[in-house]
């Protein structure tokens, strides 16, 4: 089959390469030159595990293109996948112009029946949004053409993002036409094997379905997070009431790990826009409010911790950062922790020495050449001259590393930990000070 996908982010990309990898014809849209000329080439715009080598495998049979123009777009495909960026606005509401532009696009090109599939993350009413532009602008022409809206989100998790849209939990399929539910089954056949995954609704309750899942895991772990600071008060620790809780099917064990508060490109903006689109139909989302509140407050604790320890002075002291990304297998540094720690560090006068094994070069791009930053070749080098050693992300390789070395080359045996990794006994064992998320340190 035949599809047109603006956008080549996250999902676009992934998107695209997944649906070329079982047989169809994808084309990329995109308005970034650097971008196509890149994809083109073979290259990857972003780190993702498996992405690079499915993008040039596809492209080399001929079934994954990649274009600026538009107008080639909407002849290519039957189905029209709107994936660009949702960015929030100041009040944190998402940001609907590039989705409504690609509207309008489709509106200017379009000479046949064509379904245009919303996959990014858009408030309720948007499909509605979608359809009045491009009918507008075919009325401009004079055209009665047919077309049809579908809202179908995407739940791909960056790091196995190739592996969630391959082996999908659920396909939501959002539609007010039975006929385009049935050609999106067909399109979708070869991720839909074993089990039925399709989950038809109305258009608005598929919107609403993609905000609800994320704002609920982003509840889940600042609840846990809540109590990771009660823990803390209480003399208990949060890793054995994790497990505690996690036992009971009905509350299960996966997102219930408390950390550094919630980053990335997905909760915090989620979050932000379902209680702006709660507020502006006239009801106040409290529960929303407070899930974003206290990982705002999560995400300053670890420098908190620090700032106690050396008795809320840091100045000239030095620190080595263990993960840069807002989690592991990502190059992504939007909304990460890390950010909010470094931030308060400079501002108090620290510096940082820093190494993740993905995020350099987006760390550079963020903060640019600077005297209190510097990013390391290997982890080892991080400790050299430092004061103290932070964890933030949990790359596997930080899991078990050489404590006897990192006592050695730090200038005093002290880790913060905002991800858990670490027992505290065994390093208070080592004569380590360990300071960690919801334990006794
Ligand atoms: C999230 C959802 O998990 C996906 O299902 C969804 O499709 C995606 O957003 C999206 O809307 O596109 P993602 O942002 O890639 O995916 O990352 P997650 O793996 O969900 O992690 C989000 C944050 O929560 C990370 O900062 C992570 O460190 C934190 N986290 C996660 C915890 O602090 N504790 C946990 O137990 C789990």
């Amino acid at each position: 089959m035949k599809v047109t996908i603006y956008g080549s982010g996250y999902v676009g990309l992934v998107t695209g390469a997944c649906l070329a990898q079982v047989g169809n014809d994808v084309l990329c849209v995109d308005i970034d030159p650097d971008k196509i000329e890149k994809l083109r080439r073979g290259e990857s715009p972003i780190y993702e595990p498996g992405l690079s080598e499915m993008l040039q495998s596809n492209q080399a049979a001929g079934r994954l293109n990649f274009t600026l123009e538009p107008e080639e777009g909407v002849q290519h495909g039957l189905f029209q996948f709107i994936a660009v960026g949702t960015p929030p606005d100041e009040d944190g509401s998402a940001d609907l112009q590039h989705v409504l532009a690609v509207a309008g696009t489709i509106g200017e090109h379009l000479d046949e029946y064509r379904i245009i599939v919303n996959k990014s993350t858009v408030p309720v009413g948007t499909a509605d949004r979608v359809r009045a532009r491009t009918r507008e602008i075919l009325d401009k022409r004079g055209l009665d053409l047919e077309f049809d809206v579908v809202s179908n989100p995407e739940f791909l998790k960056e790091g196995a993002a190739i592996d969630d849209f391959m082996r999908p939990d659920r396909i939501i399929i959002g539609t007010d036409n039975p006929r385009t539910t049935e050609l999106l089954r067909a399109l979708y056949t070869p991720f839909n094997r074993n089990r039925e995954r399709i989950i038809a609704m109305n258009i608005r309750s598929a919107e609403l379905t993609k905000y609800a899942a994320n704002s609920l895991l982003a509840t889940k772990i600042s609840f846990m997070n809540e109590l990771s600071n009660i823990a803390e008060r209480l003399g208990a620790d949060i890793e054995a009431v994790r497990n505690g809780i996690g036992s009971d099917p009905r509350i299960g064990y996966q997102f219930i790990y408390p950390g550094a508060g919630y980053g990335g490109s997905c909760f915090p903006k989620d979050v932000r826009a379902l209680e702006h689109t709660a507020k502006e139909n006239g009801y106040d989302a409290e529960l929303l409010h407070a899930v974003e509140a206290v990982n705002f407050r999560q995400k300053q604790k670890l420098f908190e911790k620090i700032s106690d320890h050396y008795n809320g002075d840091v100045k000239g002291k030095t620190f080595a950062l263990w993960g840069l990304s807002f989690k592991p297998n990502t190059d992504d540094m939007r909304d990460a922790s890390s950010r909010v720690l470094m931030e308060s560090l400079w501002e108090n006068g620290a510096s940082v020495q820093a190494f993740d094994p993905e995020a350099h070069h987006e760390t550079q791009r963020i903060y640019g050449e600077r005297d209190d930053l510097r990013l390391c070749d290997t982890p080892e080098q991080t400790l050299e001259d430092a004061d103290a050693l932070v964890v933030i992300t949990e790359w596997s390789q930080f899991r078990s590393p050489d404590f006897d070395l990192i006592r050695d080359k730090l200038r005093a045996p002290v880790i913060f930990d905002g991800r858990n990794l670490y027992e505290p006994e065994t390093l208070a064992a080592r004569g380590f000070s360990y300071h960690s998320i919801g334990r006794q340190t």
